[in-house]
């Protein structure tokens, strides 16, 4: 994504014509870019890795589509038959898995490179709105088609992670309603969840996106360091789109499409037995992207784990950009290196303090409740999320303490909170066993 910079008809005049699929490409760029935005670690080009994986994943859920039937009589059976029959069957069911599960996973990781780098400030504010909206849809997309091949893993996994609706308050029997079609998991749940992955979210995520690249391009193109190029052209050096952005779009698309069809080559996407509704497996896991949120509710009141924390972290996240106070970024990672520092020494405490969080309360959620005069939701819930908020505050003023900017505070404390959640999500897919007791990896499961 380039810039609609001033001086870029002059230097297009200088740019080569385009044709054919270059031409197409390009109506996505300007003619020219500065150079200083091809640099490889000003975006890692993220949000073009996300780009292709959702391609590709439209390309293989097409192909999946042929032979695949959305009822929970023939949804388990289409799926098998085409991993044991068809040929290149499971190598396409793995390609889609992967590329998957790779966008959850790369979406993420651009939303925190545009974080880092204050992508997220004004005047892409706006921007940064539209990309929480995408990451929604990229999560509800994955979490729709897990339950599509309706084997255990899918039907308990989806069982669980609706099951958390009913913590809202009032609206949670509704709602756990409305996404079941039901109060089970069954043909309805089927039928709602098919619809949404492959019409509904699919089409959403496209418009929003092409949304998405008009206000990249709005702006002038992706967020540049202070100073990048001389003084008298502060966005740098102008070069032609095609084939300097181009190129490099080009080759990044092949790595990742590579990439995919390398792991699908070699690992296959999970099928367990045939969904039975009858029979849990011990212990039942929400998919990895929600299990920091299932480890949540090993700890926590099930309103705060389920529904307030979670809420409060979509605010946040929401938040960030005017919780800045309006600061200007210089474009730099952690805007400088007493950012930098700060934000380390906020991940170490963030992490340091949530297993230790995790290991104390292990004993104590079996033990008799202490304060037992205070209601549960109160004991359980308002107090540990009030001393972790308090936690939150008491990163940011330290940060400001030691000089850090008030973005770099900010920057600490939402650091702070992400390493809390990586440790959370990394002992429930990892370190959780049986009955969600705490156990090594590779001790036996159910
Ligand atoms: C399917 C999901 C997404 C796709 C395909 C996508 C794609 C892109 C692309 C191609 C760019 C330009 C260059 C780059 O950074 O690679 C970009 C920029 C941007 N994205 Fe996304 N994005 C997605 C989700 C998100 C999310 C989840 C957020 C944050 C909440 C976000 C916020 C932004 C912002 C603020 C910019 C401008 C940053 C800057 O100017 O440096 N995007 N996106």
């Amino acid at each position: 994504m380039g810039g609609l910079d001033p001086r870029a008809g002059e230097a297009a005049s200088s740019a080569r014509r385009p044709s054919g699929f270059s031409n197409l490409v390009l109506h996505l760029h300007p003619r020219v870019v500065p150079a200083a935005s091809l640099r490889l670690s000003r975006t890692f080009g993220l949000g073009g890795a996300a780009l292709v994986l959702f391609l590709l994943l439209a390309a293989t859920g097409a192909l999946l589509l042929v032979s695949y039937e959305p009822s929970p009589e023939r949804a388990y059976g289409t799926v098998a038959a085409l991993v044991d029959e068809v040929h290149f069957g499971a190598f396409v069911r793995n390609a889609h898995h992967w590329a998957a599960n790779g966008l959850v996973l790369v979406v993420f990781l651009h939303l925190l490179r545009v974080f880092y780098r204050g992508g997220h400030l004004p005047p892409r504010r706006g921007n940064w709105l539209v990309g929480l909206a995408l990451l929604l849809l990229v999560v509800a997309s994955a979490f729709t088609g897990y339950l599509l091949p309706w084997d255990q893993l899918a039907y308990w996994a989806v069982t669980i992670s609706t099951g958390m609706l009913q913590y809202v308050p009032l609206a949670g029997g509704v709602l756990l309603r409305a996404a079941r079609g039901g109060p089970d998991i069954g043909p309805a749940t089927l039928a709602r969840f098919f619809v949404l992955h492959v019409a509904i979210l699919p089409l959403a995520m496209l418009l929003l996106l092409a949304f998405h690249f008009w206000l990249v391009r709005k702006v002038g193109g992706v967020v540049l360091p202070d100073g990048a190029g001389d003084a008298a052209s502060p966005r740098g050096s102008l070069v032609p789109t095609s084939p300097a952005l181009t190129q490099r779009e080009g080759v990044a698309a092949l790595v990742v499409t590579a990439t995919v069809l390398l792991v699908a080559a070699v690992a296959d996407a999970p099928l367990l037995a045939e969904a039975n509704p009858g029979m849990s497996p011990n212990p039942a896991k929400a998919p990895w992207y929600f299990m920091g949120v299932q480890e949540l509710l090993v700890h926590l009141h099930p309103l705060f784990a389920a529904v307030i924390v979670p809420a409060l972290a979509l605010a946040l996240l929401a938040a960030l950009p005017s919780l800045a106070g309006g600061a200007k970024t210089t474009g730099r990672w952690f805007e400088s290196r007493r950012g930098a520092r700060s934000a380390i020494g906020a991940a170490v405490a963030g992490a340091v303090l949530a297993a230790g969080a995790i290991l104390v309360d292990e004993p104590l959620r079996r033990a008799p409740p202490w304060l037992p005069a205070l209601a549960p939701a109160i004991r359980g819930g308002l107090l540990p999320v009030l001393a972790a908020a308090a936690a939150v505050a008491a990163v940011a003023l330290l940060a400001r303490r030691r000089g850090a900017s008030r973005l770099e505070a900010v920057q600490a404390a939402f650091t702070f909170v992400l390493a809390a959640f990586a440790v959370l999500t990394v002992t429930g897919v990892l370190f959780r066993g049986q009955a969600m007791a705490l156990a090594w990896p590779w001790s036996p499961r159910s």
